[in-house]
């Protein structure tokens, strides 16, 4: 399968290994400080061209396998980086689930424009790649985050404590899912795995 290329009304939507890598260096240098208290500590070097060029080389890979979908918006010149949207840990089989992650540029906060991005990408995760829910958990102080899953049509479906280490410590997160099959006809992938004709 090739590569996704969606366009939105503000943005280009592209995949993580067909960026320009000094593009995505910009992106993570410049909005570091904003991403920092929300994600995991970053390893030493994680912003050197040749540290993200591996990164580039092996998400087409995980696109490829079919594991992961690492998708970049940019303004529609193509000139800057303006949100990331991960779709990781895919499951296939009955499950036909996978985890969402994301992050705006601290500039394009608070504009709808990470909603914007991110409803076409879940979008072409349920038409395209033919996933069935896809799982996105934040932090509780992470009210931003909320808001935007619940805009988007997810629903809280538990708590974990001590879910994941956000900069360096184990954080509780919300869970949530967005169920596909709420919304009518199932994409094709899912109906052949439910055994449906
Ligand atoms: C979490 C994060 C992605 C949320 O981004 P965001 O810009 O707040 O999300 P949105 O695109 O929905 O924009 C939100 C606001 O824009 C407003 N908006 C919606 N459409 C709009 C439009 N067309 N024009 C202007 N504003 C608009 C909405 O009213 C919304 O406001 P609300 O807070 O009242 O709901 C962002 O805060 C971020 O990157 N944080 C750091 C990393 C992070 O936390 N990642 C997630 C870890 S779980």
């Amino acid at each position: 399968m090739k590569p996704p290329l969606l366009t939105t009304p503000r943005a280009v939507v592209t995949h993580f290994g067909c960026v320009e890598a000094r593009q995505l260096r910009r992106y993570f240098k410049e909005n570091a400080e904003h991403f920092a208290p929300w994600e995991p500590l970053r390893p030493a070097g994680f912003d050197d061209l040749p540290r993200i060029e591996e990164r580039q080389t092996a998400s087409l890979a995980d696109f490829d396998a079919g594991r992961a979908v690492h998708l970049v918006a940019l303004d529609p010149e193509g000139r800057r980086v303006l949100a990331v949207c991960n779709f990781t840990h895919i499951a296939r089989g009955p499950f036909l689930a996978c985890h969402l992650g994301y992050s705006v540029a601290r500039a394009a906060e608070g504009q709808g424009l990470m909603y914007e991005v991110a409803a076409a990408a879940i979008a072409y995760m349920r038409d395209v790649v033919g996933l069935h829910r896809v799982m996105a958990n934040h932090m509780p102080s992470n009210v931003r985050s909320a808001r935007l899953l619940a805009r988007l049509g997810f629903e809280r479906e538990g708590y974990a404590r001590a879910y994941i280490q956000i900069a360096g410590v184990w954080e509780d997160h919300v869970l949530n899912s967005l169920v596909f099959d709420d919304t009518g006809a199932l994409p094709e992938a899912a109906r052949s795995a439910k055994g449906e004709p």
